[in-house]
C-alpha cells in the first residue's frame, strides 16, 4: 500500500473512533509525522491524562504506553507493536525492588518512569528525565531515598540536588553506547554547538555536555537559543525531530549507533492495523493500577 493511502485510512478512523495519535520523539520520522502530539515521557502521559479521546494509539514503548492506561483506565489504550519493550524497565521487578527496599527500611522509593507498572505500585514517586532532579528535592531533607532502575539518571540528580541516593545498577543499553570520545569527535567538526545530552548517558559524556535534558527540553533549548548548530546526544530520531522544525539550525548527531530498536519497531502500517483491529490493548490490573497512580499522578504534577 502507498504511504499516502495508509496516511489517509488513518486519518478516516482516527476521527470514525475518536482516537488520538500520541508519539513519543525517537519514533520513526513518518510516524512522528502523524502524531497529533509529539513528545517526552512527562508531556506525553501529560497528554494522556487529559485527553477527550476515546482510543489513544501510543507510539512509543511498553512502559509509556502502559504509564497512559494507568492515567487513563476508562479509554482504550494501544500499542502498535507489543514487542516494543524497553530493557532498562525490565531490568528490575517487584520482586527485585521489594528486597532493595527491605534492605533500606523507611526510605523513599523514586522509580524512573522507564519500569513496569508493577515497580511503580512498590513505589512512591515517580519521575522523568524531565523533573527526576525536581522529585528528588521535593523529598523532605533527613529522609534515605532509593532511585530506580537508571544509574546514571540517578547519578546526575545526586550531582544536580546535593541529595545522597540508594542507586540500582540499571542503565539504558542504547544511551550507553555513546562515548566521550563521540562527543570529542563532533566538537572538533563543530566546535561552536552546543552539546546537548540525555541524562541516561554515562556521567563521562555528560561532563563533556553543556546541557543535560530530556527530549522535549532538547526541542524547548533548540527554538530558544541564538546558537545555530548543536551536537545531540541521544536516539538518532530526536534529530529527525529537531531538524524538521528548526530547518534554519543545524544538528549533528552525537554517534549514529544511538538507535532504540525497540522504538523503531512501530511502522504507519503498524498504526493503521492497531485502530483497524483495536490492537494491541494495553490494560492494567486494577489492583496493581490504584497503586502505581498514586506515583503516576505524583509524578505528572511535578515540573
Ligand atoms: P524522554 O522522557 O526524555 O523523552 O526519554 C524517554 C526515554 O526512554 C529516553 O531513553
Ligand atoms: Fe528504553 Fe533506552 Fe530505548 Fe529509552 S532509549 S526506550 S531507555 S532502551
Amino acid at each position: 500500500m502507498k504511504k499516502q493511502h495508509i496516511i489517509e485510512k488513518i486519518e478516516k478512523l482516527k476521527k470514525k473512533r475518536n482516537a488520538v495519535i500520541l508519539v513519543h520523539n525517537y519514533q520513526i520520522g513518518e510516524v512522528q509525522a502523524i502524531g497529533d502530539f509529539l513528545g517526552d515521557s512527562l508531556g506525553l502521559s501529560r497528554k494522556a491524562a487529559a485527553t477527550d479521546a476515546d482510543v489513544i494509539v501510543f507510539c512509543g514503548v511498553h512502559f509509556m504506553v502502559e504509564t497512559a492506561s494507568i492515567l487513563a483506565p476508562e479509554k482504550t489504550v494501544l500499542i502498535p507493536d507489543p514487542e516494543a519493550g524497553c530493557p532498562m524497565a525490565d531490568m528490575i521487578d517487584a520482586d527485585r525492588l521489594r528486597k532493595v527496599k527491605a534492605a533500606h527500611p523507611g526510605a523513599v522509593v523514586v522509580a524512573y518512569v522507564n519500569s513496569s507498572a508493577e515497580v511503580k505500585a512498590e513505589t512512591d514517586i515517580c519521575c522523568t528525565s524531565a523533573n527526576a532532579a525536581e522529585v528528588v528535592a521535593s523529598i523532605p531533607p533527613g529522609k534515605d531515598i532509593i532511585f530506580v532502575p537508571d544509574q546514571y539518571l540517578g547519578s546526575f540528580v545526586v550531582r544536580k540536588t546535593g541529595r545522597q541516593l540508594i542507586l540500582y545498577p540499571g542503565y539504558c543499553p542504547v544511551h550507553r553506547k555513546l562515548l566521550p570520545e563521540d562527543i570529542l569527535r563532533q566538537k572538533e567538526s563543530h566546535p561552536d554547538a552546543v552539546v546537548m545530552v540525555h541524562p541516561e548517558c554515562t556521567p563521562d559524556v555528560i561532563e563533556l555536555a553543556d546541557e543535560v535534558l530530556s527530549t522535549s527540553g532538547m526541542e524547548r533549548l533548540a527554538a530558544a537559543s541564538k546558537k545555530e548548530e548543536f551536537i545531540v546526544g541521544t536516539e538518532v530520531d530526536m534529530v529527525t525531530r529537531l531538524r524538521r522544525d528548526n530547518p534554519s539550525k543545524s544538528f549533528y548527531p552525537a554517534s549514529d549507533r544511538i538507535v532504540c530498536p525497540n522504538m523503531k519497531k512501530i511502522t504507519l502500517e503498524k498504526v493503521l492495523w492497531s485502530l483497524e483491529e483495536n490492537k494491541f490493548e494495553v490494560r492494567v490490573p486494577d489492583e496493581i493500577r490504584k497503586k502505581a497512580k498514586r506515583a503516576v499522578d505524583a509524578m505528572v504534577a511535578t515540573g
